[in-house]
Formats: structure tokens, C-alpha cells, sequence
């Protein structure tokens, strides 16, 4: 595609007007968006960038290992895998408003950049995978009263006290342009068609407070979840799915014995930008089969059901 070679070159010579002979530090998310950034930076500074994968403890089942892996063995970007889920976690306890947990997490970030930031020598940038939508959706929404629907950890410019300046070469682009972008830059197909994954992370698809016991419940049903559509061959056709666990028991009779556990709802919608979406159509007889076998294979669920809402009035994220 001629269009995405000419601004893949446009934005390797802006990013290497931006930074000069200085250092950029990239937070990795394992998304496509912040992978895209970093193998397009990377391509214009070389080892003048160094990426950051923070594991904040809200990561899906084996990511850490996936994302890490990926970019160990296809590229050869220096990379710090920082785990920080203590931190994370621990500041996180008792903490049940949305808001306030993506406030938190957004600052923590900050934070653990900054710690990394202080150890290069030179590093006066921070990049990130932010996209148009990103930009237009925290500040308005659909052309009326500007109102914030959710502060998105990377969007916002940062502290003034941080003291560095970010690098966001994908701030023009859609979420299709960002994945043919990707294409050109030579990022594996399996890795470009991952869906979306939100910088906070499964702490907004736990509504309520995040505890260790619910999040490794989640992790279990959402590798089930994902399992099951890649089985049927629809992972493709869909924008984003995902389990979001409930924050209610309730009651459920499994064998011979009453069970106590929580509900989750199974999320599945087609987009073309994450600006509107509509639920996934699934048929019946895959929507059983899916919770049959959570409820079946993950302790701690005994009840699923299936979000049918739209966006809007809904958001895709349940927080
Ligand atoms: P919503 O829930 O607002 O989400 O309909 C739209 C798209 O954005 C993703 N999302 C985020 N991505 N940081 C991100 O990088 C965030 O704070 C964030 N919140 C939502 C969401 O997964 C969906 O693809």
C-alpha cells in the first residue's frame, strides 16, 4: 500500500526531527497500537529507544510471556519487562469507583516510567500508541457537550513535573490504518489481527473491587471465552471480545450440591473504530456451548450471561 509507505517514511523523518541525538522511552502494551509505535520508532532511532512492558497484574492469561516473546524473537528493540503488579494491585485495594482505578493506574504508569526514565541517560521522550479515536473520545462525544466518558491513561499530555515530551506517531490514525501500518512495517499477521486490549487492563472488565481471586477467575473464563471463538473461526470477524466478571454471587446447583458463585457476562462486539459497535450476533447453540464449558472448567463461575448492548448507550469496556 503505497499511502502507508509514503507516512511510515513521512513519520520516521518527523520522529527523527523530534528527538535528535536524545532517548525515547515507549510503555508496550502488547496492543497493536503501542507495538506499532515502538517497531516505527525503532525503525527511525534504532537503540535510542528503549520500550517498557509494565505488568501491572491486570494482564489475560500468558500475555506477559506472549507480548515479551514476540518481541525478543522477531525484533531487536532493547526491552524492560517490569513487573509491578504488587504495586499495582496493592494501591488498587478497596478501590471499586471506575474512575478513580483508571486514575490510579494511569498515575502508577507515569510513575514507573519516570523510574525507568531517571535510569537512561538522555531520555527526554515518551512515546505512545494513541490514536485518533483516543484523542477525540476524551475530550467530546459525538459532536455534543464535551464531557469526559472515560480519562484513558494514554491520552492527556503528562505532568508537567515528569519533565518529558511525547512521542505519539499514530495520533492521526484509525484503528485499520494502525493495523495496515503494521503490515508494512513487517509485524506478524497473527500479531496484528490481536483485538484490542485496553491499556487498564482486565481492572475495567472487574466492575467493582479488583481482588487477585476474581482476576485469576477472569483470566480462566476469558482464555475459555477466546479459546471457543478461535475454535469456531470467528475471532476475525469480531472487533473485541472478552469476559467481564461480575461484581455478584449467586446461587447455582452443580452435581448434588448448592453452589455460591460469581456471574460473569461474555462481551463480543463488531466495530470498525471503537467509536460505535454493535454486540456480536453468536448463534445460540455457541453462546451454550461457551458457558457450559466456563462454568464447567473455572472454579468460582456459576453463571454466565451474554451483554446484547450496543454502542451506545453502552461503552464496549464495562468501566
Ligand atoms: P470504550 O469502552 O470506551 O472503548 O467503548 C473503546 C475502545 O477503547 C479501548 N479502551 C482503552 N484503550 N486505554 C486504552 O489504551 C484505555 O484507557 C481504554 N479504555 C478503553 C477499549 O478496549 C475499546 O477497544
Amino acid at each position: 500500500d503505497w499511502t502507508m509507505g509514503a507516512y511510515r517514511e513521512q513519520m520516521i523523518a518527523k520522529i527523527r526531527e523530534q528527538v535528535g541525538d536524545k532517548k525515547v522511552i515507549c510503555g508496550l502494551s502488547g496492543g497493536v497500537d503501542s507495538s506499532v509505535a515502538a517497531i516505527l520508532i525503532h525503525e527511525a532511532i534504532g537503540d535510542q529507544l528503549t520500550c517498557v512492558f509494565v505488568d501491572h497484574g491486570l494482564l489475560r492469561k500468558n500475555e506477559a510471556t506472549e507480548v515479551v516473546g514476540m518481541f525478543r524473537d522477531n525484533y531487536n528493540i532493547q526491552l524492560i519487562h517490569a513487573d509491578e503488579s504488587e504495586l499495582f494491585l496493592g494501591e488498587l485495594e478497596g478501590q471499586s469507583d471506575p474512575e478513580t482505578k483508571r486514575k490510579i493506574i494511569g498515575k502508577l504508569f507515569i510513575d514507573v516510567f519516570q523510574k525507568h526514565a531517571d535510569t537512561i541517560d538522555g531520555a527526554e521522550f515518551l512515546a505512545q500508541g494513541t490514536l485518533y479515536p483516543d484523542v477525540i473520545e476524551s475530550v467530546s462525544f459525538s459532536g455534543g457537550p464535551s464531557v469526559t466518558i472515560k480519562s484513558h491513561h494514554n491520552v492527556g499530555g503528562l505532568p508537567e513535573k515528569m519533565g518529558l515530551k511525547l512521542v505519539e506517531p499514530l495520533r492521526e490514525l484509525f484503528k485499520d490504518e494502525v493495523r495496515a501500518l503494521g503490515h508494512e512495517l513487517g509485524l506478524p499477521d497473527s500479531f496484528i489481527g490481536r483485538h484490542p486490549f485496553p491499556g487498564p487492563g482486565l481492572a475495567i472488565r472487574c466492575p467493582g473491587e479488583i481482588t487477585r481471586e476474581k482476576l485469576d477467575i477472569l483470566r480462566e473464563a476469558d482464555a475459555i471465552y477466546i479459546d471457543q471463538i478461535r475454535k469456531h473461526g470467528l475471532y476475525d470477524d469480531i472487533w473485541q471480545a472478552f469476559v467481564a466478571i461480575l461484581p455478584v454471587r449467586t446461587v447455582g446447583v452443580m452435581g448434588d450440591g448448592r453452589t455460591y458463585d460469581y456471574a460473569c457476562a461474555l462481551r463480543a462486539v463488531t466495530s470498525v473504530d471503537g467509536m460505535t459497535a454493535d454486540y456480536y450476533p453468536f448463534s445460540h447453540e455457541f453462546l451454550g456451548e461457551t458457558a457450559t464449558r466456563i462454568i464447567n472448567e473455572v472454579k468460582g463461575i456459576n453463571r454466565c450471561t451474554y451483554d446484547i448492548t450496543s454502542k451506545p448507550p453502552g461503552t464496549i469496556e464495562w468501566e
